[in-house]
Formats: C-alpha cells, sequence, structure tokens
C-alpha cells in the first residue's frame, strides 16, 4: 500500500500526537515529514545506511550528514528552515512515527526515487503550507501535459542543450522533476539524434535547464532533493557523489515581489510551467504590495494566479517563450478577471485554452483550465481550443485513466500529430526534409 491511499486524517491523527511534543502542528508536521525524507534517502541507497542513527537525535544527525552531501542541501540542516532542533521530541513522539512510516513507507513504487508521495505527503501533512500558501500538488500526468505543450516545442526551437525552464511556484517539485526528466531524455524527432543522452553530462544538463523557486523554505529543500535523488539515481551514486559544482537551481524566495533572486532574472526562460495558487491573498499589506507590482491584473479581490501569469508573460519569459499553467477558471467568471480577459491576455500569442474543469484533478476542488501562451504578440488567428462537455461520471480509480482526462490527452495528441504531419508537409513543399 502506498501512502496515497491513506485518508488526511491519518495524517492529521498522527500530527495531533506529535504536536504533544513540539507544540504546534507546523513543527510537529515537519518533523514527521523529515523523518520520512531521511527514510527515502536510505531506502534508496542515496546515503550510507551508518548516517541514519536511531531516535530523534538520530533523525538530526542523519538531516547534517544529507545537508553535507550536496550545497543545494544545506537547507535541511538550517534551523531557518526546518525548526526540529529549537523543538526537540520526546521518546513517544518518536516512536509513533517510526511505526506510521514502517507502516505506510513514503517510496515510491516500483522503486522510482522521484519522491512524488514524498512530496505528496508534505501537502497532507502541513496544513498550514496547504491553507496559507495554497499547497496543492500538481499531479505527475498533468504536468506531463503542461511541459508537452511548453518544454517541447521551446525544445524543438532552441535546441534542448540549451534550453531553460522555470516553475515559480514549485512547491515540492512535482513539475520540476517531470521538466528534469523531459529535458535529460528528450523527444525523439524524425531522423534527428538527440544531441542529449544518458551519461553525466546529461544529468548535468538537466540540472542546469531546470529552476524551481517557492515561497515556503522546506517544499523548496524538498525540490532541490527530489532533483538531486534523481541525478545520483540516474548515475547510480550516491548523493554525495553528484559533484557540487552542478547546478541545483532552486530557491525559496518570493517570485512575484522578490527582484533580487538571480532565478528570478528577466527574460531567462524559453519555458515557464506552473500549477501557480489560486487564493486570494490573506494579508493586506502583501495585497496591496501585489496590487502595485501588478496593476494590470491584479484588481478587485484578485487571485494570485493572475499575477503569475503576468509575471510569467511579462518579465521570466524570453521574447517568444513558451508559458502554460494549471489555474483556476475563477477569472473567466468574476469581475476581478475583466481586465484580465479584455486587456491582458489579448496581448499575447495565445496557443491552448483547455477546459479541465469537468477533470478529476485530485486535491483540486476549484474548477481548472489549461492555458498555454507564448510572450509575444498574438500571431496567426488560430488558438486552439478543448472545450469540456461533460464531467467526470463518477471519481475514477485513477484519475490519469479517468474518462475526462483521456479524453483531453487524446484531443491534444492528435492536434499535435496533425500539426506536425503539416509542418512536415510545408518542409517538403520548400524542398526540405519532412522529418526535421
Ligand atoms: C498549487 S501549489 C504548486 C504545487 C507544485 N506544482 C507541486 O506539484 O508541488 C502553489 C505553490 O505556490 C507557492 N506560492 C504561493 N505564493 C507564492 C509566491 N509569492 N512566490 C512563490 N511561491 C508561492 C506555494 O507555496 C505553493 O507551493
Amino acid at each position: 500500500m502506498t501512502i496515497r491511499t491513506l485518508a488526511p486524517a491519518t495524517y492529521d491523527k498522527l500530527t495531533a500526537t506529535v504536536a504533544r511534543d513540539t507544540g504546534e502542528r507546523r513543527t510537529a508536521a515537519l518533523w514527521i515529514h523529515a523523518a520520512a525524507l531521511v527514510r527515502h534517502a536510505h531506502d534508496h541507497a542515496l546515503a550510507p545506511i551508518e548516517d541514519r542513527p536511531p531516535g530523534p537525535g538520530g533523525l538530526l544527525k542523519s538531516l547534517e550528514s544529507l545537508a553535507g552531501c550536496h550545497p543545494a542541501l544545506a537547507p535541511l540542516a538550517d534551523p531557518a528552515v526546518l525548526p526540529l532542533w529549537e523543538q526537540p521530541l520526546g521518546a513517544a513522539a518518536w516512536a509513533a512515527i517510526e511505526e506510521f512510516w514502517d507502516r505506510h513507507p513514503a517510496l515510491e513504487g516500483e522503486h522510482r526515487v522521484d519522491g512524488y508521495v514524498l512530496g505528496d505527503a508534505y501537502q497532507l501533512l502541513s496544513e498550514e503550507a496547504r491553507k496559507g500558501r495554497a499547497l496543492c500538488q500538481t499531479p505527475p500526468w498533468v504536468a506531463r501535459l503542461l511541459l508537452r505543450l511548453s518544454l517541447e516545442p521551446a525544445m524543438d526551437e532552441w535546441g534542448p542543450a540549451d534550453v531553460r525552464m522555470i516553475d515559480p511556484a514549485c512547491g515540492t517539485g512535482h513539475i520540476a522533476v517531470a521538466a528534469f526528466h523531459m529535458a535529460r531524455v528528450p523527444p525523439v524527432r524524425g531522423r534527428r539524434p538527440s544531441p542529449v543522452g544518458h551519461g553525466p553530462w546529461a544529468v548535468e544538463r538537466a540540472l542546469a535547464a531546470v529552476s524551481g523557486v517557492d515561497l515556503d523554505a522546506y517544499a523548496a529543500a524538498l525540490t532541490a532533493y527530489r532533483l538531486l535523488a534523481c541525478s545520483a539515481s540516474v548515475l547510480g551514486v550516491r548523493l554525495a557523489r553528484v559533484p557540487a559544482s552542478w547546478p541545483v537551481n532552486v530557491a525559496a524566495a518570493d517570485s512575484l515581489l522578490d527582484r533580487s533572486d538571480p532565478l528570478l532574472a528577466a527574460g531567462a526562460y524559453h519555458a515557464c510551467v506552473a500549477n501557480p495558487p489560486y487564493i486570494t491573498p490573506k494579508d493586506p499589506v502583501v495585497r496591496d504590495q501585489i496590487r502595485a507590482a501588478y496593476p494590470q491584473v491584479a484588481t478587485g479581490k484578485y487571485s494570485l494566479a493572475l499575477p503569475f501569469t503576468a509575471l510569467m508573460l511579462e518579465h521570466l519569459a524570453v521574447p517568444g517563450g513558451f508559458v502554460a499553467q494549471l489555474t483556476a477558471n475563477s477569472f473567466m467568471k468574476r469581475e476581478f478577471g475583466r481586465r484580465y480577459v479584455t486587456e491582458f491576455l489579448p496581448r499575447f500569442d495565445a496557443r491552448w485554452i483547455i477546459d479541465t474543469s469537468g477533470a478529476y484533478i485530485p486535491g483540486h476542488g476549484t474548477p481548472t483550465c489549461i492555458l498555454v501562451h507564448r510572450a509575444r504578440p498574438p500571431v496567426g488567428d488560430t488558438v486552439t481550443v478543448v472545450r469540456g462537455n461533460h464531467g467526470e461520471p463518477r471519481i475514477p480509480e485513477d484519475p490519469a485513466q479517468g474518462l475526462v482526462w483521456r479524453a483531453i490527452e487524446d484531443t491534444v495528441d492528435s492536434r499535435l500529430a496533425w500539426d506536425r504531419f503539416q509542418a512536415g508537409a510545408d518542409r517538403a513543399r520548400q524542398g526540405g526534409d519532412p522529418t526535421h
């Protein structure tokens, strides 16, 4: 059994037990999750087994040891990120955590190290991340579709070896990890040999291609850990053997307001891909700061998703860069979306509008849509729209195989195949190689 099948109440119960020692739930959730992360590293042979001494003190030592494996893992031993050193645990709480993870391992099925379950566990454990920052995991099958419509065409246009992508609301890294794998092994097109292979260079290059930023410092640290875990696993080495000089482009920062972080530099990305927060900012000071920084979209009781679109299209993307997002469709129905729909979005080259409101996307109670734009004025007269007719008749056992989601993917597949056929036919007419 994977922990994905556990009811949220199971996590709540454990968090309540541990919170008796820590005094509050936030640190309790972090103790529980850090224990899962250390287990993940050891169970996948990413860290030496002797680096896992017993007890809560042992967990702190394991975190310090993990933090020493690569500069990008330093936050794991930073009390400002993980305040565990300041709020130690008693034996009973520790035994409850150990027993929980013994029964519900936070590993992946089929020995994959990607850490999807680890990310999902953080969402389930941290009420603070869920309610305060709208952390809601983007399922890997949604991440893949977003990347197929953004990173993949960006690799075609700028070349797989040069492309750079960012998720400016990366959470625990579901999109970043999927992008890492796509950048490491780009899809083969026609007879063109892929310039990126499977060796160390491919891993280093894929790490360099992917960036992620999140307000939540622990979620960002988890993203960095997952990117390194994937890298180490592909190379067949422990985390400590991934060269310290290899880039892990993950930062904890406010993507909307922080202009000092190098990862948030202007015009740096060929693909920007996000499942941004949809909430209305709660803090009135932050709400006004964002309103002042994004007057073109932040009107009325705006959702944070709107300034995120402006951030990606106007600031982060290179000219012509691809911007794909899974976002709430509330802007289509509410007053705050008026300026966004009538003045802001028409300035950009809309490629895809996909109604995903009928699909069952776990955790996403809000009706959603996928928007894909290019950061340039509109080109041509075609926008591909996938309109929903029906919702999912019942909650599918495997959401990736839900009727609505399958219909969306099939529609996108046939449209992409048609576009490629037409592009090939155009090249052949001009005397070129239709498969390039
Ligand atoms: C819907 S979740 C994204 C989940 C992510 N795609 C994943 O699968 O892990 C939205 C994320 O936006 C982050 N966030 C909210 N406001 C932010 C801001 N101003 N700057 C950066 N990240 C922010 C939250 O912390 C949360 O992790």
